[in-house]
């Protein structure tokens, strides 16, 4: 519904939002990970040209004289314009007093500098499953730090209205915001107002509060002025979240016919100097029905810029080594890959036995068929220098939604539909869906809906953009309004054409009797004059007892220079179950930017910081490299598309995260088929390559020998 206003320019995204006399603000960060403020001197900035306020240390909530990170706040400025504000900033004089930063995660763990407790996870008999089995194997990943690079920075406006405060701002939780901005100002929740249209991307790094939004918030009310701040690029890369480096130590034990015997990890987070622990263990908990599984994971507290929830946070780590590990394991055993999967396909919940709300990834295996039967195919077209293979790799993840979210629906005389919810838009097609889910069950043209989203004073409250949960969350609060407006409709027309109400049903714009009589929904509508028929519903509880995942499976076909180590992803296919589509353009879109964003983790994305001063190396996007549509594959997408018939009016679950989950895997997994490399560190450069292939040529030769020997 707004492609064209997004792709015109015209979709008004906080970046867009201009007010009168509004001033800029921007804080001074300390260039150290870990300094004291000795002595700082305001008095230049608060004096120079247009500066109309400036804060200092322990002002304001985020800005400390104590910095744990690069980046950490000191000290903001607001100005009639961000040049301004910035040559302000100049002006401040700090003498820093530096302290030693401890940067790496092995030491933090080793020194319980902890983020969290570290968990422990075991089920079954751990040693007697690697006991039982007929191979073992064992092998170190490792996974890089990753930046989000929304296209829109965070950034926000307030204004304050008496004591009522207005926040623009790019969130993916406008309901989040209110209730948090609100308790960190110490009024109530109703004073605060909070708006987002459209959002340029977050991809869970704006899930929360941050310190530019309290700085704004605290300026404006000092001025009297609205007040902007925006990281820019450079200040997003370095404080703006992160996707948490990873070590882990994995095993993984199988018998002859693939059964799998024991699966086991060590898994350590570097996740700066805030966060939480991912559920790194995740996939190997869940994605398979092995009896013993040992893990531990552990979440470093370092000096490094605070990690945050990155688009299946956890598992796209979890799932890299599981997933590889497999394929290693399989071919120890000498079973197919595919045929090991579904081996060990869990038909319930393996941590506690529950039944699945619904699981199609059986489904999803048979569909991978065909499309792996061509592996050999694929081989054979390799030469002497581009060597050709093919890997998959599984994905689970959550994303079922759940309560609460509401949404309206407002039908006017011209039989139009008016759906107000407030909502923010990740930038998944939040307004599409939700038409289309309203449309259908109202029996109305897609373009006879309108969907107001964007504004805590417009609308009741919406669930947050995260978790792969907006559509299964907001969906059926959509749906149950839109279902309330119809029956009202109904309701009329049974007194209006002397027919039951049950016999009467929505279609085509028109109130259909099962006794085959018709009329337009304009003869009902029309009898409203300024009247609106006013429809609300509700988001209901997920079933209880069930679990409630998404599944699916990619496979990837690789071409590699074996001379250079160049890679070249020639296809990409993927099979997901998420229950029932909605949108299919918009879930095939998730897809393809899933699997776009995995590329930029599996090739060229990398976070590098100084190893001695834990300053980030790479702030600009010359030296972090997204990947760009040049370096796009084909990509085959198949969704399953059968509702879940547990999960509430629905049957929908969500898609923004399960795409991006098992690219990466897939395609190590098709490097090693195609020659033999087990690369084992994200991003594969093409010095891992390299370094892989130079592995397995040793552990050739090394057979070659033995079997000399032996002969
Ligand atoms: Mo997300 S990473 O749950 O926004």
């Amino acid at each position: 519904l707004d492609g064209y206003e997004k792709a015109r320019g015209e979709a008004r995204y906080t970046g867009d939002v201009k007010l009168p006399g509004m001033l800029e603000s921007a804080l001074l960060r300390s260039p150290h990970a870990r300094a004291r403020v000795a002595r700082i001197d305001l008095d230049a900035a608060t004096a120079a040209p247009g500066v109309i306020a400036v804060v200092g240390p322990g002002e304001i909530a985020g800005i400390d004289e104590e910095v744990h990170f690069e980046g950490g706040a000191v000290a903001g400025v607001a100005a009639e314009t961000l040049a301004l504000a910035r040559a302000a900033l100049e002006l401040i004089e700090v003498e820093w007093e530096e302290l030693e930063p401890l940067l790496d995660a092995d030491e933090a763990v080793a020194r319980a500098s902890l983020l969290a407790e570290s968990r422990r996870y075991e089920r079954g008999d751990y040693e007697q499953g690697l006991a039982r089995a007929d191979a073992v194997v064992e092998a170190e990943y490792t996974t890089q730090t990753l930046n989000h690079n929304p296209l829109e920075t965070h950034q926000c406006i307030c204004e304050w209205r008496g004591d009522n405060l207005d926040v623009y701002i790019s969130t993916q939780y406008i309901w989040g915001v209110r209730r948090d901005l609100a308790e960190q100002l110490g009024i109530p929740q109703d004073k605060v107002r909070v708006i987002c249209e459209f959002m340029g991307g977050g991809f869970g790094a704006k899930n929360g509060l941050g310190n530019y939004l309290a700085l704004a918030a605290e300026l404006a009310k000092r001025t009297g002025r609205r007040v902007r701040c925006a990281l820019s690029r450079r200040e997003e890369n370095v404080v703006g979240g992160n996707r948490n480096a990873t070590r882990q130590r994995v095993t993984a034990a199988g018998q002859s016919d693939g059964t799998l015997t024991a699966l086991g990890g060590e898994y350590v987070c570097a996740l700066g100097w805030e966060g939480w622990l991912p559920p790194t263990a995740g996939p190997a908990w869940l994605l398979y029905a092995c009896e013993n599984v040992r893990t531990v994971e552990h979440g470093a507290k370092l000096n490094l810029p605070p990690m945050a929830a990155f688009r299946a946070p956890g598992f796209v780590e979890g799932t890299w080594s599981l997933e590889c590990l497999l394929d290693k394991l399989a071919a120890q055993l000498g079973v197919d890959p595919l045929e090991l999967r579904k081996r060990n396909y869990a038909e319930t919940d393996p941590i506690d036995g529950r039944p699945f709300s619904s699981k199609g990834l059986m489904e999803c295996y048979r569909r991978a068929e065909p499309h792996w039967q061509r592996r050999h195919e694929v081989r054979a077209r390799s030469d002497e220098t581009w060597k050709r293979g093919m890997g998959l790799a599984s994905q689970i993840w959550y994303g079922g939604g759940g309560p609460p979210s509401y949404a309206w629906v407002r039908l006017g005389s011209d039989g139009r539909a008016n759906i107000v919810t407030a909502m923010q838009d990740i930038g998944t097609g939040t307004r599409t869906a939700m038409a289309i889910v309203a449309a259908e069950e109202l029996g109305l043209p897609l373009d006879a809906v309108e969907v107001q989203i964007g504004d805590s004073a417009r609308g009741p409250f919406a669930s947050i953009s995260g978790g792969s949960s907006t559509l299964p969350s907001m969906g059926p609060a959509v749906r149950s309004a839109a279902a309330d407006a119809a029956r009202q409709v109904l309701e009329l027309a049974a007194q209006r054409f002397d027919r039951p109400e049950e016999t009467l049903s929505l279609r085509e714009g028109s109130i259909h009797c099962s006794d085959g009589s018709s009329w337009p929904l304009a003869d009902i509508t029309g009898l409203l004059a300024d009247g609106q028929i006013l429809g609300k519903g509700a988001r209901g509880p997920n079933p209880t007892g069930l679990r409630v995942l998404t599944f699916g499976i990619q496979l990837a076909e690789v071409a590699v220079d074996v001379g250079t180590g160049e890679v070249r992803v020639e296809k990409v296919v993927a099979i997901h179950d998420v229950g029932r589509v909605i949108n299919p353009l918009g879930a095939r879109s998730q897809i393809e930017g899933g699997i776009i964003q995995a590329l930029g983790h599996t090739f060229s994305e990398h976070r590098l910081d100084d190893p001695r001063t834990g300053t980030v190396l790479t702030k600009t996007l010359d030296a972090y490299k997204l990947p760009t549509i040049a370096d796009v594959p084909e990509i085959v997408c198949d969704l399953v598309d059968v509702p879940d018939e547990h999960l509430t009016n629905l049957g929908s679950k969500g898609l923004g995260e399960p795409p991006i989950v098992p690219t990466a895997a897939a395609i190590a997994n098709a490097i090693r088929d195609a020659t033999g490399a087990d690369v084992t560190s994200l991003p594969i450069t093409r010095e891992e390559i390299l370094r892989a292939l130079r592995e397995a040529e040793q552990r050739e030769r090394e057979r070659e020998r033995i079997a000399a020997g032996a002969a």
